[in-house]
């Protein structure tokens, strides 16, 4: 198992793009700023999309030009085609994350584009951004399971890591989208992954809708990956994948890492405050769990009838 794990946080992407009210430009950059401080690898901060599309991150901008530039943390925009990519480069993000589906179907629904349709953009985008300091990062949505199809071939899967490194992007993301992954696919794909592509920087992206997000991460950790996406609260979920759900959530994530004696350089109080925070912006209940529970660590006071029985000289 890796000892140093890197975390990505997503909740202003993954999870402001599916919430029902719109969150102000101003909460949404006070928010990346208070986590930009918190020892994360990476922010998805917004998304380059159509408007129309995704109509939360229609201030994607006015997000971009406002946040703090200050910080080791890299800056990721979510890129569906060329007009994203140029969005970017004018705006200048450290990182653009390309996503196409691994199903032709859910590529549809999704980016109203054939996966080769994607390709093609990416090729085109990758051309775009040579020569300049953005980094590539490709994603390949519902590569454990599609809510239309199903299951994915490892061999259509592998054919798109191919296609993407081809293009000379820079990293990759295998993501979960709805939550369909189990263990066992997810140490057998990542084996695989890394079997191939030894060098490849690769991330783990889980939803946790069938309850399953961190025995996946578990999965993937034993093989050998050191890279996962989180969002905030467990807040999260694909407009245009039916039954999509949140993401892992990230303070969960880091409090069960370090439990185990991982190294994230994540500060987990500031993420349980942040966290504590995002309820009150999208004001309704969030699935995280260790700050309602409490962190492994916080024992509780021993009730006075059980130190009486001790007293009593029962124990
Ligand atoms: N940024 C901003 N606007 C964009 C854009 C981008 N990257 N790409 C397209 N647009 C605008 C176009 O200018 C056009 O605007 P207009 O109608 O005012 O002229 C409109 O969007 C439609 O453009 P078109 O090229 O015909 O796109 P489309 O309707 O076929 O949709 C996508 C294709 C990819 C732009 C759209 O499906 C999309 O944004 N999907 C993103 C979905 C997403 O974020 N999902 C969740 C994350 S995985
Ligand atoms: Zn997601």
């Amino acid at each position: 198992m890796p000892k140093r794990v890197l975390i990505n946080e997503v909740v202003t992407r993954d999870g402001f793009q599916s919430e029902p009210d719109f969150v102000p430009t101003e909460t949404k950059v006070e928010l990346i700023n208070a986590l930009a401080g918190l020892g994360l690898n990476k922010i998805e901060v917004t998304s380059f999309v159509s408007p129309r599309a995704v109509p939360n991150l229609s201030d994607a901008a006015e997000v971009v030009q406002a946040i703090r530039k200050d910080t080791p943390t890299r800056y990721v925009a979510l890129v569906p085609n060329q007009k994203g990519c140029a969005r970017a480069l004018e705006l200048g993000v450290d990182e653009i994350n390309l996503v196409m589906s691994v199903s032709e179907s859910h590529n549809l629904a999704n980016m109203r584009m054939t996966c080769d349709q994607s390709l093609q953009q990416f090729q085109d985008i990758a051309e775009m951004a040579s020569g300049t300091p953005m980094r590539l990062n490709g994603s390949l949505a519902t590569t454990f399971g599609c809510p239309f199809e199903g299951q994915q071939s490892q061999e259509r899967i592998l054919r798109f890591v191919d296609a993407y490194l081809e293009r000379g992007l820079h990293s990759l993301t295998l993501a979960d989208t709805t939550g369909m992954a189990v263990p066992n696919q997810v140490q057998s794909l990542c084996e695989e992954v890394r079997r191939r592509w030894p060098e490849l920087e690769l991330t783990l992206h889980f939803h946790n809708t069938r309850g399953l997000g961190l025995a996946n991460v578990y999965a993937a950790l034993a093989a050998g990956v050191n890279q996962f996406d989180a969002s905030l609260g467990g807040l999260g979920g694909c407009p245009f994948a039916p039954g999509a759900t949140g993401n892992i959530c990230t303070e969960d994530l880091v409090h069960m890492l370090s439990e185990m004696g991982l190294d994230t350089g994540v500060d987990l109080d500031g993420l349980l405050l942040q966290s504590q925070r995002l309820e009150e912006i999208v004001n309704h209940d969030l699935p995280g769990q260790v700050r309602k529970a409490g962190k492994r660590s916080d024992t509780r006071p021993l009730p006075q009838s059980v130190k009486e029985l001790m007293q009593n000289g029962r124990s």
